[in-house]
């Protein structure tokens, strides 16, 4: 529909990560899914409708019929770029402008449906969902190891009954992998290793190294492909790229143990990027574009094959936790989460998602970055409070997010059956 985008609902107390903005790219598909035929896909709960032009251009149109709101993915294209409403005929071009009215001649000249803008980018079609004038390519997050010759890789879409946010939330804290992928990546390390967090307004960064272990059997095999022989010990890493809203890239890969892979030398070793665009469908559920780019071995594509089906199988069970942790939250409502240090990474995301809702809404955005600051600096300090109330024996002084992260950590301590994700999940 043309006109103005409606903003969602302000966010109602709690349950901040089940909002996204709505000035933002997000992937709505890979490039082979849009063609010469009609993709309907719901994002940002927005209805939309997908197709190519004959030259090639992606289009997205609100999928939804200025005169009685059927669904334009049940018509047709016609003609170079246009589609035909499938109930009385009317017809809009890639601009979602009426040229075809049936049974008269002129064309009243409100007709007219929504058009997104859309960019093809890095083997995915973008699309902006808010205020078309402040679409800006240049806020396509960096993924370029998709389609750079210099990478090799694949990858899929999976759709997730969970909010886009606890995707995010996943990614930034890996130590779930000792436990959800302990098959195949995980590592006793991932939990036991120091990690670093830095951040910008878009982006945050989460670093975490893990020297002179046992490559776990993903990476085994994969450094295997370069050094056939090599039986030893791996330096390990693991640099999550956060950018706001939805992106995360991660930077992962193992290398021979002592040959200089933290100073910047990975000559020894293999990297991957395992690429991770999350696109809200609604406020519970979202589509999961991932990729896994390596960057050894280029021209084996049964190397690339294995490793999308290992990656699929991964994600598997990333999947089933998510969604029952999705259904978690539903049969809890109003429930606030525990924050663990480990949590530190995802609590930036979630400022800088809500600095985007804030400044769409007109909220008070100083007040929101204050409020998240000072969660932060908590955050970052948890482990040493967590510490302090140790060698205190207490659990419970103090007051404020910092008092209730370390109790969190402390009582996490005492009870390792309570789950990583606080009481409940
Ligand atoms: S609903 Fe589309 S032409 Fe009538
Ligand atoms: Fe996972």
């Amino acid at each position: 529909m043309s006109g103005p985008i409606q903003s969602p609902a302000a966010p109602t107390g709690h349950a901040t990560f089940r909002h996204f903005p709505l000035n933002a790219w997000y992937a709505a598909a890979w490039d082979h899914e849009v063609g010469r035929n009609l993709l309907s896909k719901t994002i940002a709960n927005r209805p939309i409708v997908m197709y190519r032009t004959t030259k090639g251009r992606p289009v997205a149109l609100a999928d939804a019929c200025w005169h009685r709101l059927a669904p334009l993915s049940m018509g047709k294209l016609r003609g170079e770029d246009e589609i035909m409403c499938g109930y009385h005929g009317i017809c809009y071009d890639a601009d979602g402008r009426a040229t075809f009215m049936p049974a008269q001649e002129t064309i009243n000249p409100s007709a007219t449906v929504h058009s997104y803008p859309v960019v093809e980018k890095y083997r995915y079609v973008w699309v902006w969902t808010g205020d078309p004038a402040l679409a800006d390519p240049d806020l396509i997050p960096d993924l370029y190891m998709n389609d750079s010759p210099d990478w090799a890789g694949d990858g899929r879409t999976i759709h997730v009954n969970c909010s886009y946010q606890l995707i995010i939330d996943n990614l930034m804290d890996l130590t779930h992998e000792q436990f959800v992928h302990g098959a195949s990546i995980g590592h006793e390390s991932l939990s036991e290793s120091d990690f670093e967090v830095t951040h910008t307004d878009r982006t945050v960064t989460v670093t975490k190294w893990m020297l002179g272990i046992d490559a776990p059997p993903f990476w085994k095999r994969n450094l295997q492909d370069r050094f056939p022989d090599y039986e030893g010990p791996v330096d390990r890493w693991q640099i999550i790229r956060y950018t706001a809203p939805s992106t995360v890239a991660i930077d992962v890969g193992v290398a021979k143990a002592g040959t200089g892979a933290p100073e910047g030398d990975r000559s020894q070793g293999v990297t991957g990027t395992v690429i991770n665009t999350m696109t809200p469908e609604t406020d519970s559920t979202c589509f999961y574009l991932w990729a896994f780019a390596r960057d050894w071995c280029l021209d084996k594509q049964v190397i690339t094959t294995r490793l999308r089906e290992g990656v699929s199988g991964v994600f598997f069970e990333d999947e089933v936790m998510l969604e029952a942790q999705q259904r978690g939250i539903e049969a809890n409502p109003g429930y606030d989460f525990y924050n663990l240090n480990i949590d530190a990474g995802s609590m930036w995301t979630r400022r800088a998602v809500q600095r985007m809702i804030d400044a769409e809404l007109g909220t008070d955005v100083e007040e929101t970055t204050e409020k998240a600051a000072d969660a932060a600096v908590a955050m970052s300090s948890a482990t040493e409070a967590a510490n302090a109330a140790d060698a205190n024996g207490a659990t419970d002084g103090g007051t404020g997010l910092g008092a209730e992260v370390a109790r969190d950590v402390a009582r996490h301590r005492t009870q390792p059956t309570a789950g990583l994700m606080g009481r409940g999940f």
